[in-house]
């Protein structure tokens, strides 16, 4: 150091000894949030704030020299802030320590500075804006079946119609998801480390090139201005498949919380839903309820459904009647054609692109909570 400098203002962190039991943690030292490592007899201090999304490093662990955020696993050195090997110039700031008198000592002027290696952001990041053409109809099956030896599916068959009525009757492009022959993870909880934990795209679709709900994200988000949701009933609810699906929409609906992002806008959906049993109105509750929270509009009348009721036990017979129901075919067919009418005029009257005032909602004002990194 100059003959000239200034002496640096070290910040007392406490006692050595009360600092030596946890091999992580972390610490303030005046306004700076650190990760304080000790291993092997020494000390660590580097940015308790992740280079990712801002996870808490101190809240994380170590494996061997490096500290593993405890939101999306990133590592840094413990003692240099160097993203693990192959990343190393991805770093957070290193702090410099020293013991005197029993106490441990921090200046709070970094050793070295925060680097972000860029990322090329993820397609799925991109502006959801509407590409010029027709309207776009998306189908996604969540009935479950081996693949192997496919079954006839009620739920299916009726939404495969309304798509084919989309197309020749409605002049629609059409897509079809069938989530069974899909490969997805389940949503793992990110929010529940943190709502900021929970990104858009996906945690797990940024981590995980393999995971295969990209094409609903790309779909719903990106492509469709209608969206029909085909479920069975499974003892009173809709399927399994479909609560895995939208589960790993939080992600879409969290936007709006956090930093007030509505990324579904003038967008129809609608829904078919089928079982040998009751509980119609329920499932079709929970599904209305979760949509209309993304932002889904509703064309009047928004659901077709069949049931042959409490009492009925024999499938063969409710397959028999949907196989051979013109009533349920039709139904479909006028179903996604309301969905159509509904996008075709949210689309020309750009009916919610502007700003949405949502008083009275847990998310209305979210201006003072999100969550950018701060940068040191
Ligand atoms: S890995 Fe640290 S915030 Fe995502």
């Amino acid at each position: 150091m100059a003959k000239d400098s200034p002496a640096p203002a070290w910040i007392d962190l406490g006692a050595v000894e009360g600092l030596r039991d946890r091999p992580l943690r972390e610490i303030k030292a005046g306004s700076l949030r650190i990760a304080l490592s000790y291993c092997d007899g020494q000390f660590g201090a580097i940015s308790g704030i992740c280079n990712h999304v801002g996870g808490p490093l101190g809240d994380g662990t170590l494996d061997g020299e490096y500290v593993v955020c405890p939101w999306h696993h990133y590592k840094f050195h413990r003692s240099t802030g160097d993203g693990e090997p192959g990343y190393e110039a991805d770093r957070v700031p290193q702090y410099a320590l020293k013991v005197e008198n029993g106490r441990l000592l921090l200046n709070p002027k970094a050793v070295k500075g925060r680097n972000h290696l860029p990322h090329p952001p993820h397609p799925l990041a991109r502006d959801p804006k509407r590409e010029p053409g027709g309207i776009r109809v998306v189908g996604i099956s969540t009935t479950v079946m081996d693949e192997s030896y496919p079954r006839y599916s009620t739920s299916e068959t009726l939404l495969g119609y309304a798509l084919a009525h989309a197309k020749e009757k409605e002049s629609c492009e059409t897509r079809l998801i069938r989530l069974n022959a899909l490969k997805f993870r389940h949503c793992e909880g990110y929010y529940s480390k943190s709502a900021k934990a929970c990104t858009w795209p996906c945690s797990i679709t940024e981590m995980d090139q393999a995971d295969q709900m990209e094409q609903v994200y790309e779909a719903l988000v990106h492509w469709a201005d209608v969206a029909l949701i085909a479920t069975p009933i499974r003892w009173g609810a809709p399927s399994s498949l479909y609560y895995k699906m939208i589960e790993r929409m939080n992600c879409i609906q969290n936007q709006i919380t956090l930093r007030n992002e509505v990324l579904i806008r003038n967008k129809a959906i609608a829904f078919i839903i089928t079982g040998g049993q009751d509980n119609i109105q329920a499932v079709a509750g929970q599904m209305l309820a979760f949509f209309s929270e993304l932002g889904f509009v509703y064309p009047p009348f928004p659901f077709i459904a069949h049931s042959l009721g409490w009492t009925a036990e024999n499938m063969e017979r409710n397959v028999e009647y949907v196989r051979h129901s013109t009533a349920l075919r039709q139904g479909a067919s006028e179903l996604v054609g309301r969905a159509v009418h509904i996008a075709r005029d949210l689309i020309e009257q750009h009916m919610s692109s502007e700003h949405i005032e949502r008083g009275g909602r847990k998310a209305h004002n979210p201006a003072h909570h999100h969550g950018d990194v701060p940068s040191e």
